[in-house]
């Protein structure tokens, strides 16, 4: 099992709607694909039409120790499970706050998942914020996927995460963290500022920018909202060729 962690400390980036679109599109190419939503805001898991009242989450897990497995809710999805999230997980700020080990737990959680190769990917959804949510995400995964939003504050964000990304590796908590990619969204071909954000992202880094390029668009805004995903809200549309296209450059460089 590939742990991505899909991290950008900003919020409205499009984790959410890119943790959501490829998953799900794993899923449809006939990957086994464990989401994991790790941000109490729980946007993922009702974006995908998930009941999140229902009290699941990796809550007690983190905190007790039980099997991860014992959170794992099938979706309306063939091959796509969920651990869901819900308020409680904000809690957890709060409950591992000072435990030596309060990073590592997630990671030590995931691995008898890891071990029973029940799973070929899991995608983890981040909360936008530099807590333990997001660092233990980063210690978990074997590398992280930044959406970046097409405007000059979203520059200024990328330098954070990449500096975090390098102390984790430097902690030794997780060393072998590689950076997974950049996916550039909300990309408005009409401007130059688009334009121009995206041709600096790939003058530092290069490969390591997707190449395809999430379009502004509304029906991709819209189609949480009806619990939907843009392959159903928008079928051949280009917020759904995009995703796709986007799915199959991650099996690309993430082979399972
Ligand atoms: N490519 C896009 N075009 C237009 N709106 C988008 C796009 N991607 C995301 N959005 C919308 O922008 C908002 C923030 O996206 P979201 O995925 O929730 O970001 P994050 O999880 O980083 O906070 C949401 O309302 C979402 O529907
Ligand atoms: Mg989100």
């Amino acid at each position: 099992m590939h742990v991505t962690t899909i991290a950008n400390q900003k919020g409205g980036v499009g984790k959410t709607t890119t943790s959501i679109n490829l998953a799900v599109g794993l899923a449809n190419a006939g990957k086994r694909v464990l989401l994991l939503d790790f941000d109490p805001q729980a946007n993922t898991s009702s974006g995908l039409g998930v009941d999140v009242d229902d009290n699941v989450s990796a809550y007690d897990s983190l905190l007790e120790g039980t099997p991860l497995s014992t959170c794992i809710i099938k979706t309306r999805f063939e091959n796509l499970d969920i651990v869901p999230a819900n308020m409680d997980l904000s809690g957890i700020e709060i409950e591992l706050a000072g435990k030596d080990d309060q990073i590592l737990r997630l990671k030590s959680i995931l691995q008898p998942l890891k071990d029973s190769q029940e799973y070929d990917y899991c995608i983890i959804d981040t909360p936008p914020s530099l807590g333990i949510l997001m660092t233990s995400a980063l210690t978990a995964a074997d590398d992280v996927l930044i959406p970046l939003q097409c405007e000059w504050f979203g520059l200024e964000g990328l330098s954070k995460i990449i500096k975090i990304i390098f102390q984790i590796k430097e902690s030794g908590s997780n060393p072998k963290l590689e950076i997974g990619g950049i996916i550039m969204t909300m990309y408005d071909g009409r401007t130059n500022l688009s334009k121009s954000v995206v041709a600096e992202v790939k003058e530092y880094f290069g490969e390591e920018m997707y190449d395809t390029l999430i379009p502004r668009s509304v029906r991709i805004s819209e189609s949480p909202s009806h619990g939907l995903t843009i392959y159903e809200h928008d079928k051949n549309g280009v917020g759904a060729n995009a995703y796709l296209a986007v799915t199959k450059e991650f099996i690309k460089r993430n082979p399972s």
